[in-house]
């Protein structure tokens, strides 16, 4: 395996090939802002809290840390002023989706996001798609899907899975960035079909 020699704030990383920039982050003990990463899942790149900025050659570029394999030499940055300002944006923009949310809460206090500043459209979901992802790819039961495009998009349980997979799991409710996930279920539960 060969390593890749890259500086991640300020700080010597070897990394080995194919790593992701927050993986090496991690790996080195520095940490990136996540919302809809997990370690279990195949990297997704929806929610950007972790973009971070590289510098290579002279040029800079801000990429997400969780889908972006690292590259000899690189400067990263997961600090700056730039990218708090873009974390701040995002936070705002979340919120007024879900404004109860304690992880949304705990990064707004920390880049300083207020969470009254955009008009509230709550949906509730935040599309970080770990729910679905963790329910396919971990589970293999496909029992909750977004449907719907663009911000019409929504997570749904199928009922006919559900009613028959979920009782017993659960599992993908701790994993929810906000409170919607356990709320969609209820109301599903409403509706199955009998047990
Ligand atoms: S319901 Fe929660 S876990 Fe699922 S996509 Fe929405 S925010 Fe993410
Ligand atoms: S954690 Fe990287 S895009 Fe969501």
């Amino acid at each position: 395996m060969s390593g890749i020699l890259l500086q991640i704030d300020g700080k010597q990383v070897e990394a080995s090939e194919g790593m992701t920039v927050l993986e090496a982050a991690q790996s080195a003990g520095i940490s990136i802002p996540t919302l809809c990463h997990h370690e279990k899942l195949a990297p997704f790149g929806a929610c950007r809290m972790c973009i971070v900025e590289t510098e290579s050659g002279g040029r800079k570029k801000l990429v997400a840390a969780c889908v972006s394999p690292v590259e000899k030499s690189w400067v990263v940055s997961t600090r700056s002023e730039k990218i708090d300002r873009f974390r701040k944006t995002l936070l705002e923009l979340m919120l007024a989706h879900a404004p109860n949310s304690p992880p949304l809460q705990d990064l707004a206090r920390e880049y300083g996001a207020d969470k009254d500043r955009l008009e509230k459209e709550a949906s509730f979901c935040i599309h970080c798609g770990l729910c679905v992802r963790y329910c396919a790819e971990v589970k293999q039961k496909h029992a909750v899907g977004f449907i719907d495009r663009g911000v019409r998009k929504e997570i749904s349980f199928l009922p006919e899975i559900a009613s028959k997979e979920c009782h017993s799991c659960k599992e993908c409710f701790p994993l929810c960035p906000t409170s919607y996930l356990q709320a969609a279920f209820v109301l599903v539960e409403a509706f199955a079909p009998a047990r």
